[in-house]
């Protein structure tokens, strides 16, 4: 409650706003150490989740570790955080994609959602409303079934502040390279973008990337997401945006000649996702290994999917993320159709990347 109110202080807020569903991030060791793993621990001796609440993706695959490379003393201590969570009734999805795997609030609904790809999702596309919380503050909502009642949660928060024409079309991963562009071009803000027709996972990667390359936790599309109506982007200022943007985006995040693995699932993949590499794989046969990321609970779904992967020498690696495992063991260059990853794995692990889509990748290596 301390740490909530004191939040709610900062940002002026009125009280507290009851929360339906809360997404926690912060469970990789790599990512929060031995200071995390305290802190959750600590908080586990006695608190229990009131609201549902997800929990962002762990460390590595907790099913088969070993076969990925992870070192016995990291497993051991990612295998305490991961019990510190359940101990306090978090719903053991470890995934990034909440609204993609079970807690998928409506319209209108109040939440308090950790991890920004997730946050900025659940506001512009569902029309959810959360801030961009950050793992303590957002475990601390899931505990006590409230929120402060400030930022995005607020109906004048919500209204558009730039309005972005998109006169190039827009496509799979590129969609990632826009976001980048955006967040770069903006810093901050409510977006307003004309010129889109994008899918479920195209708008995925959007929101990541935009979350990723600044403090942006909401946008609207002109004609699809559901706030768009009541944005009001009449007067604001308006900025362009065409094919020479993107490619500058794809040029800034480049840091690597080539790449000696792939590795898709930034966000983690979804169902469709993960259809779609198998088919690319089938198609090209890249000669580099292929490592898709996802959930525990799509992978259920996309059985198929992932037997046609694996039988092309491709890995599923579930439960965990090529930026919260130390992927680095693995490879130094990387293939990545995210613009998030391009940004990460360089900033967390010393990594480089070439970024393309997901055909681009696996064509070039065949
Ligand atoms: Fe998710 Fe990991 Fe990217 S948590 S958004 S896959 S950095």
């Amino acid at each position: 409650m301390e740490l909530l109110v004191t939040l709610g202080d900062i940002y002026g807020a009125d009280g507290l706003i009851d929360i339906t569903s809360a997404h926690v991030s912060g469970a990789s060791y790599k990512i929060i150490g031995d200071a995390g793993l305290e802190f959750v621990e600590d908080f586990s001796r006695s608190a229990r989740v009131r609201v549902p609440t997800t929990v962002n993706p762990v460390g590595m695959d907790l099913g088969a570790w070993k076969e990925t490379g992870i070192p016995e003393d990291f497993a051991l201590k990612q295998k305490r955080i991961a019990e510190a969570y359940r101990r306090m009734g978090v719903t053991e999805t470890w995934s990034c994609v909440p609204y993609q795997v079970g807690n998928r609030p409506r319209l209108g609904e109040h939440v308090a959602w950790a991890e920004s790809s997730a946050a900025i999702f659940a506001n512009s596309v569902l029309g959810a409303r959360t801030n961009r919380e950050g793992g303590p503050s957002a475990l601390a909502a899931a505990i006590t079934g409230w929120t402060s009642d400030y930022g995005l949660h607020l109906d004048e928060n919500r209204r558009a502040t730039d309005r972005i024409i998109v006169s190039t079309p827009v496509r799979g991963y590129e969609y990632s390279l826009l976001g980048h562009h955006l967040g770069r071009l903006l810093g901050a803000g409510v977006p307003y973008i004309e010129g889109l027709e994008g899918t479920e996972d195209e708008l995925k990667a959007l929101g990541a990337a935009m979350a990723t390359s600044s403090d942006i936790s909401m946008f609207h599309v002109s004609g699809l997401t559901p706030e768009w109506e009541v944005a009001e982007p009449e007067g604001l200022e308006t900025h362009g945006v065409g094919k020479d943007d993107l490619e500058e985006a794809k040029a800034e995040l480049l840091s690597a000649e080539d790449y000696e693995m792939i590795a898709f699932g930034c966000p983690q993949l979804s169902e469709l996702e993960l259809q779609e590499v198998a088919e690319l794989m089938e198609a090209h046969r890249p000669k580099v290994p292929v490592w898709a990321f996802t959930s525990r609970a799509v992978a259920q779904r996309g059985r198929e999917a992932i037997r046609r992967i694996e039988e092309l020498g491709g890995r599923v690696v579930l439960d965990t993320c090529p930026e919260v495992m130390p992927l680095d063991l693995v490879a130094r260059d990387v293939g990545t159709a995210s613009a998030k990853a391009a940004v990460y794995l360089p900033s967390l692990s010393g990594q480089r990347v070439v970024i393309d889509g997901h055909e681009e990748l696996m064509r070039r290596k065949r």
